[in-house]
């Protein structure tokens, strides 16, 4: 059997490294793209302690060039990408607190769009047509608890692009769905990840409180629900939000 190729990106750290592990453990070749030079080496050390291949990229995904130079790089190293994990996402904060709607300037609610949101739309504008091709595929899109209720200190345009992402998998899946490829998405309450962390320990606690388990989720407890939409066994899900998230929404 062709072994499967997975692009992470935002792999060198949280919840993207921790999926990007399961993901080899499963024997699937995972290309790791993040744009900290440190995810070549974390790349090198993952698959030796993992006895599988993880091949690093540096790319910074808010230039729409270097997102369709990755794909165009992606596929021509490993031939194909039966799996893409839209994981790689930034959250910017004012000095441990949100920017309120009105201090969010033109220039960052572009850059939090582009990296969220346009760059998951062009990389599964890219990949999913060989998927097609090969009747098989999986995109798994990450998106937020923020996008399900109201979680006070999330700023708008963090809060936009993870709506934005429930569309982008939602339409993927319909156009997707008789072609064997399938479009999920989840949405990942409080995970304790460099993300979080730029939060101030005011605001650490409001969201804890936020949470019935009360507590911040681990990062593997989100990459064992992208190892399950990666493999064969989630086959009739498409067009899913998986809300992982300690209770938070329970609808
Ligand atoms: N941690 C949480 O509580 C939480 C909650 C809901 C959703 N999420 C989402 O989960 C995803 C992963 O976040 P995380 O919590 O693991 O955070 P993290 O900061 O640990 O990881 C994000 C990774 O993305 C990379 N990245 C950021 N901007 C990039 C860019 N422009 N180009 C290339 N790489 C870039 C970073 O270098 C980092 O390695 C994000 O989409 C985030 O919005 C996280």
């Amino acid at each position: 059997m062709t072994q499967k190729i997975a692009l992470v990106t935002g792999a060198a750290s949280g919840i993207g490294l921790a999926a990007a592990e399961l993901l080899l453990k499963d024997g699937i070749a995972v290309v790791m793209a993040d744009r900290s030079p440190e995810v070549l080496a974390i790349a090198k050390d993952l698959g030796a302690r993992m006895g599988g291949k993880a091949t690093g990229m540096v790319v910074e995904l808010s230039r729409e060039e270097n997102v369709l130079k990755l794909a165009r790089d992606v596929l021509a190293q490993q031939g194909r990408v039966d799996i893409l994990v839209n994981n790689a996402g930034v959250h910017p904060k004012n000095g441990g607190n949100k920017f309120y709607l009105e201090e969010i300037t033109s220039e960052q609610w572009a850059t939090v769009l582009a990296i969220n949101l346009t760059a998951p739309f062009l990389l599964s504008r890219e990949l999913i047509p060989q998927m097609k091709a090969r009747k098989w595929g999986r995109v798994i899109n990450i998106s937020s608890n923020s996008a399900r209720t109201v979680v006070p200190p999330t700023s708008a345009a963090y809060v936009t692009s993870k709506h934005g992402i429930i569309g982008l998998t939602h339409m993927s899946a319909y156009e997707c769905a008789s072609h064997g490829v399938t479009v999920n998405a989840i949405a990942p309450g409080p995970v304790r990840t460099g993300l979080t962390g730029q939060s101030s320990a005011a605001n650490q606690e409001l969201i804890t409180k936020l949470v019935p388990m009360g507590r911040y989720g681990e990062p593997m407890e989100l990459a064992v629900v992208i190892q399950f939409l990666a493999s064969d066994a989630s086959s009739f899900i498409t067009g899913a939000v998986l809300d992982v998230n300690g209770g938070s929404v329970i609808i």
